[in-house]
């Protein structure tokens, strides 16, 4: 994927060139980009002077961060117990029919990523679906498309 790195540059002038700065540099490049670029790891190792199998260690530790593409509206659906009682499973098929992904997927055009979680800490509103920050509770199969936003088939 071609990208343009001119927003690498200020990102990297936030913070010190120490190892100290390396999980801000990733969150503020992970924010940028949705994913962390190959290429940002491999400036950011430079920059930082830690060993790049350091970076790529932070990289895959922490959940929050991806080295794949992911959509620009990332949709999880919560399939803790409180939801998973409440029909997450069915809510969950209705979002994989509409938006033609799998869990884990993200669509061509890099519209949205579907990801399956656990207890996303609204089990009071369950099943629950989190589309980018909003949170939707009480969610029905039929309301679905209406809380994806996307257009009739
Ligand atoms: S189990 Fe879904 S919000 Fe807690």
């Amino acid at each position: 994927m071609n990208h343009d790195f001119s927003e690498l540059e200020g990102i990297l002038a936030r913070y010190p060139k120490a190892p100290a700065s390396l999980v801000m540099l990733l969150q503020d490049i992970q924010e940028a980009y949705n994913y962390l670029p190959c290429e940002a790891l491999q400036q950011v190792a430079d920059e930082l002077k830690v060993p790049h199998s350091q970076v790529f260690s932070v990289a895959t530790f922490y959940k929050v961060f991806s080295l794949t593409p992911k959509g620009r509206t990332i949709v999880r659906v919560c399939k803790g117990t409180a939801c998973h009682v409440r029909g997450a499973q069915l809510i969950t098929d209705e979002c994989e029919r509409l938006l033609g992904l799998r869990p884990g997927e993200t669509a061509d055009d890099l519209e949205f990523t579907l990801e399956v979680v656990n207890c996303v800490g609204a089990c009071a509103m369950a099943p629950v679906v989190v589309v980018g920050e909003k949170y939707h509770g009480a969610v029905k199969p039929n309301r679905v498309r209406k809380v994806l936003g996307v257009k009739r088939c």
